[in-house]
């Protein structure tokens, strides 16, 4: 089956909080996955392989801008593409609301990160220091401008 990049359900909640919970220090709550249903301006998706919820990355549009957070692929599944994959869906879908800009934080030491954002268009613009806890880290902010 051909990996399938959609919008979220509320039924992928529990796999994506498993999923948060093997890949980050300060995971999402199925809560904070619960509000997203709530919030307007938020894009949400995942990419499934197989049947199976194997990533996903989000979006908040505000002031005309795409903050991109929560990219996120379990595992076994890292460098197929696929997290360039949601990255490319998000922007195609900000492209049809009109939106050229993009913006996201990201662990200055997370290389396999930088390189996805790099790949999709997106430049390092500034440092902002002490961003991150568990363990605390400078936050490396990216745009990728239209
Ligand atoms: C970052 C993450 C989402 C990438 O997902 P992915 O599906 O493996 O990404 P892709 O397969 O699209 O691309 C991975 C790229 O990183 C590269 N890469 C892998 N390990 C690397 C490393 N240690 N140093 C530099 N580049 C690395 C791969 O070679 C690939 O680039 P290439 O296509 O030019 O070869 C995934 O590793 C992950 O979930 N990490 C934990 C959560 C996280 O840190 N999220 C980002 C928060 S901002």
């Amino acid at each position: 089956m051909p990996l399938i990049i959609r919008k979220i359900k509320e039924t992928d909640i529990d796999r994506l909080a498993e999923i948060e919970r093997d890949s980050f220090s300060r995971p999402w709550t199925r809560e904070a996955f619960r509000e997203l249903f709530d919030i307007p301006y938020a894009r949400y998706l995942v990419a499934e392989l197989d049947g199976e919820v194997v990533g996903s990355a989000g979006m908040r549009v505000i002031a005309g801008e795409g903050n991109i957070d929560n990219v996120v692929v379990w595992g076994d599944f890292r460098g197929r593409g696929i997290a360039s994959r949601l990255i490319e869906e998000l922007i195609r879908l900000g492209e049809e609301e009109d939106i050229k800009d993009y913006t996201l934080e990201v662990r200055v030491s997370n290389a396999p990160a930088i390189r996805v954002y790099e790949k999709s268009g997106f430049k390092g613009e500034g440092v902002r220091p002490g961003f991150y806890e568990d363990p605390t880290e400078d936050a490396l902010i990216m745009w990728r401008r239209g």
